[in-house]
């Protein structure tokens, strides 16, 4: 048996048991907009790129749900359920010392990334999950690339600001803060060239 957990920008998450754990089938649905064989290929190199990233992104030291099986007929990924909340929707009811120790975390996470010379390429809230004990995972790794260049970090960056000016405007002064000490916690001296690069992207962004 198994039921909806989530539904995502792409997918639809299911929740099963297998070997009497709890885990999560994400299968990349149909796009009924885009051409079947274009729409074909995103699935198949998106779920092959998550799957990857997944495990990648864990030897940095990120947090990610273990994958158990890969389902290339069906775009589908079974990994570790991940029992908690998106940080989106912690933010709305959360003291502001709680919500800036979790972006801090965030950010801190986001560096390790960067670090590592990986985008996640969709930093969103709704892709970090604070578990049960408050401890941060980061999902989503379709869109996520090696051997980033400074850019590509601006990039990420610029979409973490762009996020929490959508979804949190009335907090985003306070987790932008946050998220950005966390970053630098541990990207150090090359924090300031990627932040001046996020600057520069907006820049770019209102001009064209
Ligand atoms: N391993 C997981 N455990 C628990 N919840 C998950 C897991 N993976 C995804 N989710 C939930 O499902 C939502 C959608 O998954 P996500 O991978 O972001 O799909 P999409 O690419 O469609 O956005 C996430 O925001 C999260 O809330
Ligand atoms: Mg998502």
């Amino acid at each position: 048996m198994s039921e909806i957990w989530a539904l995502g920008a792409e997918s639809v998450i299911t929740r099963t048991e297998r070997w009497g754990r709890p885990l999560i089938v994400k299968t990349r649905v149909k796009k009924p907009y885009l051409h079947p064989e274009i729409d074909e290929a995103l699935r198949r190199q998106r779920t092959a790129r998550e799957c990857r990233m997944l495990s990648f992104a864990r030897r940095l030291g990120v947090p990610t749900p273990a994958v158990y099986a890969v389902d290339r007929s069906t775009y589908s990924i079974t990994m570790d359920l991940i029992d908690g909340k998106q940080l989106k929707e912690f933010a709305n009811d959360m003291p502001d010392s709680r919500l800036e120790t979790m972006c801090f975390e965030f950010g801190r996470l986001l560096g390790l990334l960067h670090r590592g010379k990986v985008v996640h390429g969709d930093p969103t809230t709704s892709n970090v999950i604070v578990d049960n004990r408050g401890k941060l995972w980061i999902v989503d790794f379709g869109l996520a690339e090696w051997n980033a260049t400074i850019e590509m970090m601006g990039v990420d960056l610029h979409l973490v600001r762009r996020a929490l000016e959508t979804t949190h405007w009335d907090r985003q002064t306070l987790m932008l803060k946050a998220t950005i000490e966390g970053y630098s916690s541990i990207m150090g001296n090359e924090t300031e060239e990627v932040l001046s690069r996020m600057d520069e992207i907006r820049e770019r962004g209102r001009y064209h």
